[in-house]
């Protein structure tokens, strides 16, 4: 991969010509040197040696990996949901979705790569927590609904999970026994927090939907639900398919947003969450 090198040391470590030698054949190997910096070193004196910013750093490292640095996140706070949330039917049984929580992860990680403060709220995901998020997790669609809210006055908000729009009306208190016959749940509606979201945005703010739906009918679907919810932009994948989305480890998607749609052809969730982004700067950026 890239090798990127942020020296730090005293001055008269930095001057001397081993040194020099030694930053210059890994120059002529490829590697990116950044800094050091003029300025107060460890010591209490001052001159070269000083480590470069983290910031110039971070960049120097997005740039090598051929990103574009974005400083449009920088000082924003972007929630992001994830994962699917389970609706207990019993003590042990649940009504729950095939969500992996990877797009929304992926959406996680870009967001603090670019420099927001990120809250991820996650339901039920076996990944590693991404370091340097505020983790939150949750199971219900009732808890997904309280501790989103909580947060509503977020720069950006992502609805990247897949949240239960029902759940059992009346859940049992213990585990229930086998018997005769069938059994049958009554499922009640749970909080759109998407719609309450959007409805209740204000200025600046970005809010993202997602929808998971089947094919063309899906899509015209996915328009109409960004006009009801008032979301800014809403995420559209097919899930007719088996190669991308649920369970998969890439995603194809539309953008729908109020000035028109993007594809997005086949890549990986990693890639998706760059592209979501991006669409996501130019709103912030626009507004
Ligand atoms: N969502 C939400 N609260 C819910 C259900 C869904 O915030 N109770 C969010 C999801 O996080 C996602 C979007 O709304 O961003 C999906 O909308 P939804 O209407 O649930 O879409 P689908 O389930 O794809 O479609 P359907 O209308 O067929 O249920």
């Amino acid at each position: 991969g890239p090798f990127v090198v942020a020296p730090a040391m005293n001055t008269r470590m930095w001057n001397h010509p081993a040194t020099q030698a030694n930053v210059k054949s890994l120059r002529e190997r490829g590697v990116v040197i950044v800094g050091p910096d003029i300025g107060e070193l460890a010591e209490g004196e001052f001159g070269p040696g000083r480590m470069s910013s983290p910031e110039e750093i971070v960049s120097s490292v997005h740039t090598a990996l051929g990103r574009s640095v974005d400083k449009t996140f920088c000082d924003l706070s972007v929630v992001v949901t994830a994962g699917g949330t389970r609706e207990p039917l019993d003590t042990v049984r649940y009504l729950g979705n095939r969500s992996t929580g990877r797009m929304g992860y992926a959406v996680a990680m870009e967001a603090l790569y670019r420099g927001a403060s990120v809250t991820l709220i996650s339901a039920n995901v076996e990944l590693p927590v991404p370091k340097g998020v505020d983790f939150v997790p949750v199971v219900t669609a009732a808890e997904m609904a309280t501790e989103t809210l909580l947060r509503q006055e977020a720069d950006v908000v992502v609805m990247a999970a897949a949240v239960a729009d029902y759940r059992p009306s009346l859940p049992e208190s213990s585990k229930r026994k086998k018997a005769e016959g069938t059994w049958t749940v009554e499922l009640e509606r749970t909080q759109d927090v998407l719609r309450e979201l959007g409805h209740a945005s204000s200025e600046g703010q970005v809010i993202v939907g997602f929808a998971a739906d089947e094919g063309i009918d899906g899509l015209e679907y996915a328009r109409q639900k960004r006009n009801e919810k008032k979301a800014d932009l809403i995420v559209f994948n097919d899930i007719s398919r088996s190669d991308v989305g649920f369970e998969a480890s890439e995603n194809e998607l539309v953008l729908i947003g109020s000035q028109g749609e993007t594809h997005i052809d086949k890549r990986s969730k990693e890639k998706c969450a760059v592209a979501i982004l991006d669409a996501i700067s130019l709103l912030l950026r626009s507004e």
